[in-house]
């Protein structure tokens, strides 16, 4: 509601300020047409080219001005759409998931923006981060993704050793301009604050209007998952759930006998959502809450898929206002933790025929050898691959 309060708050603004640029406009052109004194009825003396340049600097002007009020109008129109409802009878109503997206801005980051023209494609990108801490991970990322034929995906390379890795295997890659905020995260071998880091990156993205899918270093990409996205929710996420119950949701019973008749509780449950891959729309509530995570590590510290998953699960309640984000789930066996593949799916004959989109090796520790015996696995296939590991990294 307070959404749409804000909107309609917007809207009052919006007409107010269209009503101040159409003044402005009419007045840029009276400048143009009429260069001496509009209101001296006397003839001009002075000629169209001494006012050439002064030209340019108002055309300039008024290509801006003309931007700003078709990004008023749509504003307008947008409200428009959720002002004017009427509910549909028993079955036809659905809520409102699928959030407008905005309206890119390539005056945030002009050289990501041009950057972002080549490589993605219909205005979607895989971004990954790594340092140098992370390089065989990555040499065995960029092989799955080249083997699949994924054309947008770029390295957020944070240090000289990943640059060097993507040019020699000529992967698109972005350098952040050396005083961009928290670069030393870059350097940092705490895989917590790289983590962090994601957050802050991919605002740009966002606000350029691109839909993005973060991936971590440690997945390795078996299909190409823009094929198998849904693109209905502002955030779509890989869950470390390992079924159905604990990925989607269930009811756990709380038990208190002294309440006798009441003693069951019935509390939702969900295994949390992986942050280490993800697909964000570039909608005003996907960049919020990547706003909220960055404000709450860099103000409280903590676990950034902690802190993801409060902002996106926690309602609104006295002294806290909810994200209210829209959200789906990613297929469990599509988009598949390492839990599920080595505890349930390596032991099933039926899902072992399985091809899942992407595997994450986020449950372990021997990531990089996981990373491989997958590739063996599904790519090679070398049938045991999967079969010396324990279910848990031993360390
Ligand atoms: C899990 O959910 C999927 C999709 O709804 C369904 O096809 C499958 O039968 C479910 N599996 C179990 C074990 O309930």
């Amino acid at each position: 509601m307070s959404g749409r309060r804000d909107i309609i708050q917007q809207v009052h603004e919006c007409g107010i300020a269209i009503a101040i640029l159409v003044g402005i406009v009419i007045g840029c052109v009276c400048t143009i047409l009429l260069p001496n004194d509009f209101f001296n009825s006397g003839p001009s003396k002075v000629g169209l080219a001494s006012c050439g340049s002064e030209f340019a600097v108002i055309s300039e002007k008024n290509a801006e001005l003309r931007k700003q009020v078709r990004e008023l109008t749509e504003k307008v129109r947008l409200a428009e759409q959720i002002t004017e409802i009427k509910a549909g009878s028993f079955g036809t109503v659905t809520g409102l998931r699928t959030n407008p997206t905005v309206v890119p801005d390539k005056s945030v980051n002009p050289r990501l923006a041009k950057l972002l023209e080549k490589v993605a494609v219909n205005k979607e990108i895989i971004v990954v981060l790594a340092n140098s801490n992370v390089k065989p991970m990555l040499e065995v990322q960029i092989t799955s993704v080249k083997r699949v034929g994924i054309q947008n995906y770029l390295i957020v390379a944070l240090d000289d050793s990943i640059e060097g890795v993507c040019k020699s295997n000529e992967v698109a890659y972005y350098k952040r301009d050396p005083d961009e905020a928290v670069d030393e995260a870059g350097k940092s071998e705490n895989g917590a604050i790289v983590s962090g880091l994601k957050f802050l990156v991919l605002r740009d993205f966002l606000q350029l209007g691109y839909g993005v899918i973060l991936s971590d270093v440690d997945v390795v990409f078996l299909q190409n998952p823009f094929n198998h996205l849904y693109r209905d929710s502002d955030v779509e996420c890989m869950s470390d759930g390992h079924d159905n119950d604990t990925a989607y949701g269930f009811n756990e019973l709380f038990d208190d006998p002294s309440m006798t008749r009441s003693r069951i509780v019935y509390t939702n449950r969900i295994w949390v959502f992986n942050s280490g891959f993800f697909y964000l729309r570039p909608t005003l509530p996907s960049i919020e809450l990547l706003d909220r995570v960055r404000d709450t590590l860099y103000k409280s510290g903590g676990w950034d898929q902690a802190i993801f998953n409060e902002h996106l699960f926690y309602p609104s309640h006295p002294g806290y206002i909810g994200l209210d984000a829209s959200k789906r789930v990613m297929d469990i066996y599509e988009f598949m933790n390492s839990r599920v593949l080595f505890k349930t799916v390596r032991k099933n004959e039926e899902l072992k025929k399985l091809k899942p989109v992407i595997i994450h090796m986020n449950y372990h520790g021997d990531k990089l050898e996981r990373m491989q015996a997958v590739m063996d696995f599904y790519v090679n296939g070398k049938e045991d691959a999967l079969d010396s590991f324990p279910d848990g990294t031993a360390r």
